[in-house]
């Protein structure tokens, strides 16, 4: 889910919903606005889409103070009842949120005997006890804070009281919430993605405080009353990097902008004498440590599955990598002095922080790899590696993925010279030979829309093997195309097929095959020809001059063998691209799914 909020001069809906549609990758169940003005409080609605939910506001009405929420369903479905905003029984307060009261059942039977209440939603409560407080007599910052003391669970709030049109209240803890500050206004909003176009200045909130916010001021507190000082900082994106251009989804933009993301990260990441070199402190962290733990979800674990085996073969240190959710309760047997690594896009996935935070508490030195900085997960590790990825805006992660396992090349390489062993090739060098294979791949457009054509235009599943290496890219390859294209797809490796799922395997059946690495090249033919034999549709991408063969169908240009996961990545991301299109998916955002999961 996404929040927004705007006090100011200047007509509070468009800003809104601008902001929401900015937000939208969180989630786009159903979204909602409240607006209040000198007649009151008005509340708009609606199941699905910001699209859907603009053609229902009354565009009589203005206001200069307003709330706004997209949503992702958590507790109750996401129809237009349970949709945010919600308000008390007396339409005094509204309120939107993000998180879960993980004690709404409590505080239901606790505070809320006798009160009918109008939604499903662990939110409504919330509101319903503020409003409880003040009828007893507390004022609505004094009943949000001993609400907010009661509460248990993550969350980030916005809150309007009909009775003071000069005041927005907000309050957070564990849901990411930025405070932007401008020129006579004030925004809110779960990143600064949603109101780049307002303001460049966000002030960070920490759990457990709140903010009232005016046209001119904001107070930040904690739930004692504490007065907390913090100023603004300013974000290193603008506005126009939000844009989509003439590209028709984000997702092609996001794809075709890979080779300039490697280029540009390579260049953070050079030192004066031309070597790639991280942080000394850094350095020093992942050399005095005995073990790796790589914990991510998604696309993220995926580029952890690479980053392993580019630092154990490169920097030669064990490295294990670990689902975020699986990882929180399932604890595995800890080495002496592990390390731990966060990978995140959006640096706020609830799953991978609840970990940080476990890991913390055990006292262990953790490192953040993100596209955000300033994002929780950033803040909260002691070292962090920024991907300069720029915003990714499209659900299905993809120029992320390759930066990610573009910054594992820097780390496994720069460890690698701190432990003084000999690499035998120049990593910057073989990377930007990488960054132009990707591009000479993006090229192959045409050739590979025909290849989700022939493959993937009338089949309900698809099957993608490879081994060593190419067993990960096929991983991320299965996910996209489920993602996007809604083709339920698996990533196998080679070798494990005839162990079970051959069985599935029928006439016509598409297996597409990674077959990148020299040393596996015969295996994996026999794999394919194992699948053949039975019906499969086969198809095989190779490497020129490495592991190709006549009647390969997509041929990669040669780069080193570390860094073919780089270049499988543009056509693995365009044939899902292309299967989305011809299923009539919607690309950017795809049913069911959020960009930024904050619930764990
Ligand atoms: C969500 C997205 C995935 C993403 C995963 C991890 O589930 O739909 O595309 O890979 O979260 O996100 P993160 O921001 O932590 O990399």
């Amino acid at each position: 889910c996404g929040i927004v909020g705007y006090i100011g001069n200047e007509d509070a809906p468009a800003i809104l919903l601008k902001g929401l549609s900015n937000l939208e990758y969180r989630g786009y169940d159903s979204a909602g606005i409240a607006l209040l003005n000198s007649e009151g409080v008005h509340v708009f609605k609606e199941k699905g889409r910001i699209a859907a939910l603009e053609k229902h506001i009354d565009p009589s009405i203005h206001a200069t103070l307003g709330i706004g929420h997209t949503r992702w369903a958590t507790h109750g479905e996401p129809n237009k009842r349970n949709a945010h905003p919600h308000q008390s029984a007396s339409g005094r307060l509204t309120i939107v949120h993000n998180g879960v009261i993980e004690n709404f059942v409590q505080l239901r039977e606790q505070y809320l005997q006798g009160v009918s209440l109008k939604s499903e939603t662990d939110t409504e409560i919330v509101v319903q006890v503020i409003e409880k407080f003040v009828k007893e007599g507390l004022g609505v910052e004094a009943a949000l804070m001993k609400t907010l003391k009661f509460v248990k669970g993550s969350y980030a709030i916005a809150l309007l009281d009909a009775e003071n049109p000069d005041m927005l209240y907000v309050a957070k803890n564990k849901s990411p919430l930025l405070i932007g500050v401008g020129d006579g206004f004030h925004v809110v909003a779960s990143d600064a993605t949603a109101m780049i176009q307002k303001t460049r200045r966000y002030v960070e909130l920490m759990d457990g405080e709140i903010v009232e916010l005016t046209r001119d001021s904001y107070v930040l507190k904690d739930l004692d009353g504490n007065v907390q000082e913090r100023e603004p900082y300013t974000v290193s994106f603008d506005a126009k990097d939000m844009e989509k251009g003439t590209y028709p989804h984000y997702m092609i933009k996001e794809i075709d902008e890979q080779p300039a993301v490697i280029r540009r990260l390579l260049q953070n990441y050079t030192g004066k004498d031309g070597k790639l070199a991280t942080d000394t402190a850094i350095a020093e962290a992942l050399n005095a440590a005995d073990r790796l733990y790589i914990v991510a979800c998604g696309t993220s674990y995926h580029a952890g599955l690479v980053g392993k085996h580019l630092l154990e073969k490169i920097a030669g240190i064990p490295t294990e990598v670990h689902i975020s959710s699986e990882f929180s309760y399932n604890m595995p047997l800890l080495s002496k002095k592990p390390l731990f690594i966060f990978i995140s896009q959006s640096g706020e996935t609830a799953d991978s922080r609840a970990v940080l935070v476990k890991v913390k508490k055990l006292g262990y030195p953790t490192l953040t790899m993100t596209n955000v900085e300033g994002s929780t997960l950033y803040r909260e590790a002691d070292y962090k590696m920024l991907l300069y990825a720029g915003p990714e805006i499209a659900v299905a992660s993809t120029k992320a993925y390759t930066a990610m396992i573009a910054v594992f090349s820097v780390m496994a390489a720069t460890l690698a010279t701190a432990k003084g062993l000999t690499l035998g090739f120049d990593p910057v060098h073989e990377m930007s030979l990488a960054a132009l294979a990707m591009e000479q791949m993006i090229d192959e457009k045409a050739q590979l829309q025909e290849i989700a054509r022939d493959y993937l235009s009338i089949t309900r599943n698809a099957f993608y093997i490879g081994r060593g290496l190419d067993y990960y890219v096929c991983m991320e390859a299965a996910l996209k195309l489920k993602e996007v294209s809604y083709i339920q797809a698996e990533g196998f490796a080679g070798g494990e097929l005839k162990h079970g799922t051959i069985a599935l395997i029928e006439d016509g059946t598409p297996v597409l095959a990674f077959a990148t690495q020299e040393a596996v090249n015969d295996h994996i033919r026999g794999n394919v020809q194992e699948v053949a034999a039975r019906g499969a549709h086969t198809c095989v991408i190779s490497m020129k001059d490495v592991t190709d063969r006549p009647g390969d169908s997509i041929i990669l240009p040669k780069v080193h063998e570390y860094f073919t996961p780089l270049v499988c990545a543009v056509p693995l991301q365009l044939i899902a691209y292309y299967a989305a299109l011809q299923n009539e998916c919607d690309v950017d955002k795809p049913r069911n799914l959020a960009k930024s999961v904050t619930v764990e």
